[in-house]
């Protein structure tokens, strides 16, 4: 049952596709207590010790997001660590679990407005979860089991994802290895990639481009003197089967005679300042004009645009820096430039030194740059603060829905930085820019189930770390586990260590596992577009298969993977292994020097599991069984006739899902 209550007047963020006619909220509610502190709005709820609260999507912390508070506001931070309260999405969705009989087993909860929200989840007070929404305008949908149903968490999910409508699917080809890297700076370069992971013998799906193909970092434009064959290079690397992902970013450099620009002009299309002149930001090209994602006609101009890519072969995009990220506003920059100028001859002592040091820090990402411009939403003028969750969402949109228009029919490849809830049915994501540390492994695998639960599918970590300097063991047991997302790449930032499989030693390992992946995609693929067509998730916590299992409910880094499988991969350095908890008898197949291994049974409890670097494993559950495909070096060559079902117990059948990967 889902039932939606209006508070204040809330803003349309289109997140919801399903009809709910609103009812009045009274107090006490599943729970939920509502008090007004001046135009803010909190919502609060007792919990009880053992209950467990699910959600919040794309966040740092534990997949029990208890203890901590947490703030939806879509931001551009590349330190993700534990003290952090936000990233790149906002996803307003919380799920409670309980194993007391006095309230829902289970509620669901979500936030739907498109400003700032804080999650004060036990952090305040241990067992109080107080969520808080600034503005005081917004809709809640507080979702519980039928009567009648099971209540599992499965049931709530379900009815949230009908409410938010179906996720977005990605070509199958997306589920392929990809290769990235910020600084393949020529046509050579991305030539000598391809040409090393053929000589390596590792397949290889994709190469993604950064921004060094643009020229001076201008959206929809080539750098001609470092890639003066383009078109050529997409098609050279299209026979060899590997399909070019350029990046697109959300500003607009501010250039004369620059078409974008020029037309975003004339028309209207940009961000305005308080003044009604274009708001200038700094982005990757410097100065730079955000178009205004949230009208309607900016955002099918900018949509449209696209097709100068699309005309050249290219088929897949990733959506980057729309928090949107500033570097700094025009306006700010030169306030900061004049206060600095006047501390030049001052004795910088402790308060003058951290004000200077302070003016420096707060230049990017500012909130007050946030509040400084506007948006024409639906006929109507927003600062940009107020509607601040909906930029990168509506961004993909439109790319997506000028997609349709420009290639009907045919699945693109996209993923986002940002995003918001409704963002799911037209693009993926990736998890943003995380550094080579293992903490970063294991956060890749807890944010897959919440993630999951708010629709978005097509989601990985980049495998290896982003930003530092990953070492071999590092990414060799971190592909061992994103050989079962479907987002499958490895990228790495300008200047850390080259993070291309094809530059270590055990070469070997690394090619034993990829073809791995591509023996799981029959699988993968299967139960992702299961997953997407019947509302449900791919990655599960345990809890929500095994939930009167005390022990279970604590597991933090072992997911089931569809209903047939649980993984637990090794997400700590120097170790040969690891103590892996198996809620039920299951069996272990070992995917080792490109072999597939029935391995041991292992009884309910835990085990001390050997898992040798470069090696993986995934444990099959009882009466089940799942395809594994034949050893290929293409996701085109991936044939759902070849198939060995590995089996534990009397498995009487499994749904294997296929289709042709491209057609929507
Ligand atoms: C952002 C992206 C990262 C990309 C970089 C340069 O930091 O998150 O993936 O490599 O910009 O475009």
């Amino acid at each position: 049952m889902i039932k939606r209550f209006i508070f204040g007047t809330p803003i349309e963020t289109e997140a919801v596709i399903a009809q709910v006619t609103p009812s009045n909220f009274t107090n006490g509610y599943a729970g939920i207590e509502a008090k007004q502190t001046d135009s803010a709005i909190s919502l609060k709820i007792i919990m009880n010790p053992s209950d467990i609260v699910y959600g919040l999507g794309e966040n740092v912390r534990g997949m029990n997001k208890r203890g901590f508070k947490y703030v939806s506001y879509c931001t551009d931070d590349p330190n993700h660590s534990e003290d952090k309260e936000s990233l790149y999405g906002a996803h307003n969705f919380l799920l409670i679990n309980s194993l007391s009989n006095s309230k829902p087993k289970n509620l669901g909860l979500f936030i739907d407005t498109p400003g700032r929200v804080s999650f004060d989840i036990g952090f305040n007070r241990m067992e109080v979860l107080e969520i808080t929404v600034d503005s005081g305008s917004f809709n809640l949908y507080v979702i519980t089991n039928e009567d009648n149903c099971e209540d599992s968490p499965n049931g709530i999910i379900k009815q949230f994802r009908a409410l938010i409508g179906h996720s977005y699917i990605a070509p199958k080809w997306g589920f392929g290895y990809a290769q990235s890297r910020w600084g393949y700076a020529s046509s050579n370069d991305f030539r000598f990639v391809a040409d090393n992971y053929k000589k390596s013998g590792i397949p290889l799906d994709m190469i993604y481009m950064d921004i060094d193909y643009m020229e001076r970092y201008k959206d929809f434009t080539i750098n001609r003197d470092s890639f003066p064959d383009f078109e050529e290079l997409i098609n050279e690397m299209k026979q060899d089967g590997i399909r070019i992902i350029p990046i697109i970013d959300g500003g607009v450099k501010i250039e004369k005679g620059y078409e974008v620009y020029e037309e975003g002009v004339k028309n209207n299309y940009f961000c305005k300042d308080e003044n009604g002149e274009d708001f200038v930001v700094g982005v990757w090209p410097g100065d730079c004009h955000f178009p205004d994602m949230l009208d309607d006609e900016a955002r099918k101009w900018f949509g449209r645009k696209y097709k100068f890519l699309l005309d050249k072969g290219i088929e897949g995009f990733w959506n980057d820096m729309n928090e949107p990220a500033i570097f700094y506003s025009r306006k700010h920059l030169n306030e900061v430039f004049d206060e600095i100028d006047s501390l030049r001859e001052e004795n910088l002592d402790l308060d003058k030194f951290f004000h200077f040091k302070g003016l420096i820090e707060g230049i990017n990402n500012n909130l007050c740059d946030y509040r400084s411009f506007y948006h024409n939403y639906k006929g109507q003028k927003y600062l940009h603060d107020d509607v601040h969750n909906l930029f990168g969402y509506y961004m993909t949109r439109g790319a997506d829905e000028a997609f349709d228009e420009l290639v009907p029919g045919k699945r693109v490849l996209m993923i986002s930085r940002s995003s918001y809830i409704g963002m799911h049915r037209y693009s993926g994501i990736w998890q943003g820019d995380n550094i080579s540390i293992w903490s970063h492994l294991l956060m890749n695998l807890k944010m897959m189930p919440s993630l999951n639960m708010c629709g978005f599918l097509y989601t990985g970590a980049d495998m290896g770390g982003f930003g530092g300097n990953t070492s071999e063991d590092l990414l060799l047991r971190w592909t061992a586990f994103s050989i079962f997302t479907p987002l499958f790449r490895n990228h790495s930032a300008l200047g850390s260590r080259d993070q291309e499989f094809f530059r270590f030693q055990n070469i070997d390992l690394f090619r034993s596992l990829i073809l791995t992946r591509y023996r799981l995609v029959p699988y993968l693929y299967s139960e992702y577009m299961k997953a997407a067509k019947n509302d449900s998730m791919m990655f599960k916590p345990l809890a929500f298969e095994y939930e009167e299992d005390s022990v279970a409910r604590e597991i933090e880094d072992q997911l089931l993977l569809g209903d047939e499988v649980m993984i637990a991969p090794v997400v700590n350095q120097n170790t040969a292994g690891r103590v892996i908890y198996f809620p039920e008898k299951m069996k272990e197949l070992r995917f080792e020097n490109e072999q597939v291994i029935e391995g041991n049974i292992y009884e309910k409890g835990f085990h001390y599991v050997n898992i040798p670097l470069g090696t993986a494993t995934l444990y099959i559950r009882n009466n089940r069984q799942i395809p594994i495909g034949e050893k290929v070096y293409s996701v085109d060559d991936v044939n759902s006739k070849n198939i060995t079902y590995y089996s534990f117990g009397s498995a009487a059948e499994y749904d294997l899902y296929d289709d042709d990967g491209i057609s929507k």
